[in-house]
């Protein structure tokens, strides 16, 4: 053949990755101030009993003002890597699993990378609230065996402090501050199960954010150059504070959750190709004890699995919620390293995931 060679018929090579990703570390962190049911009970009416029989929440977690999620995140970055036996200057990338990254742009992961050392990583947010983690664990295993990454950091971190009204009755008892992390990499032999994931955008409403932010910054505004009181009740909140806090419909969400997740953990069980007798943990997000002892009876799980309840000490810490259970699990003996776990993120969107992974 002469001539030039027409264009697209080149051979184009394709990325080459590990055979098998697996979890090779694990951390957690959980800020200093301890927030009890009592004092919630300060700032709406309530019970502590109330309280930790709806939910199983006896205490949770708050972040300090000054605290960022980079901050907390990098904190639990550093026991995974350490776990992993890896430097933070051998990852390929960190992805950031958050609801609670106060700038829209830039991400948390680019701003995290750089404060532990991960120079020139991909790093990138994403947003799929308490299914967050799961996300970012599917992505990750993808990412090691497609061959676009050696090693990834995927941290759920949030700071649901900032973004909970405390005068809310529905909600300001639930939710918590805190970090977990994992390192993915390659493995000799499957260490995280397929993922089964989904959404159900229909019922979005369900845990949101009251008002979005352009409003509220285009109410400021007016409010500023006017002199005249927004009407923030035509936005669809009592005021500033309210607008710019998570609202949340519990029987909703809490009947969602029930009847909707119990056969999600069940098709990943079997996509791992075991069954409920093969795990040594389940950790189902921390969203409610109630919800994870209604999951575990349709699962109808061996009654000596042990079960992550980090939710009792730590309250609920969405997209953090998992790995800071798990790490708890690992760290207390509760659970063997190199044990297999059925993890389940679910929340807001509604979003969630599931998988089976062998603990690091
Ligand atoms: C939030 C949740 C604990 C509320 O419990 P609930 O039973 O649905 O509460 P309801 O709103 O139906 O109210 C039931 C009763 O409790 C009372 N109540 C509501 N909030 C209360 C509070 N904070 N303290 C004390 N009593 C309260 C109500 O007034 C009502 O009283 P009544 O029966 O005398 O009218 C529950 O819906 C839930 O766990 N939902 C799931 C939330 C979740 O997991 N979110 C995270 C997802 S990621």
């Amino acid at each position: 053949m002469s001539g030039p060679v027409p264009k697209g018929t080149g051979m184009l090579q394709s990325s080459v990755g590990a055979r098998y990703a697996g979890m090779l570390g694990i951390g957690g962190y959980r800020p200093e101030r301890v927030v009890t049911n009592d004092e919630v009970c300060t700032w709406i009416d309530s019970s502590d009993t109330w309280i930790r029989e709806r939910t199983g929440i006896i205490s949770r977690r708050w972040a300090s003002e000054e605290q960022t999620i980079v901050d907390m995140a990098a904190e639990a970055a550093a026991p995974a890597l350490e776990m992993a036996g890896i430097t933070a200057d051998q990852l390929s990338a960190v992805i950031v699993a958050t609801v609670t990254h106060t700038m829209q742009t830039p991400a948390a992961a680019p701003m995290l990378a750089t404060r532990i050392g991960a120079k020139d990583a991909a790093a990138f947010d994403i947003s799929a609230a308490c299914a967050g983690y799961c996300h970012g664990v599917s992505l990750a295993s993808d990412m090691v065996r497609g061959g676009s990454a050696e090693y990834v950091l995927v941290v759920g971190v949030e700071k649901l402090s900032d973004i909970t009204d405390k005068r809310d009755r529905g909600s300001a008892f639930i939710f918590a501050d805190g970090a977990g992390a994992a390192v993915i990499g390659p493995t000799d032999t499957p260490g995280i199960g397929p993922t089964v994931w989904g959404s159900d955008g229909e019922k979005w409403e369900a845990i949101s954010q009251r008002v979005p932010w352009d409003r509220i910054v285009a109410l400021q505004l007016q409010e500023a150059t006017t002199g005249e009181p927004a009407d923030w009740v035509a936005a669809g909140a009592m005021d500033a504070t309210e607008a710019s806090t998570l609202k949340m419909a519990g029987q909703t969400v809490f009947r969602w959750a029930v009847w909707s997740m119990a056969p999600v953990a069940q098709q990943a069980i079997e996509a791992a190709g075991i069954t409920a007798s093969d795990l040594d943990a389940f950790v189902p997000h921390q969203a409610n004890m109630r919800i994870t002892d209604a999951m575990i009876k349709q699962l109808k799980l061996p009654a000596d699995i042990p079960v992550a309840r980090d939710i009792a000490e730590t309250g609920n810490t969405s997209a953090a919620s998992i790995p800071l259970a798990t790490e708890r699990m690992l760290r207390e003996g509760e659970v063997p390293h190199g044990g297999l776990a059925l993890q389940i993120g679910f929340g807001a969107g509604l979003a969630y995931a599931a998988q089976v992974v062998r603990l690091p």
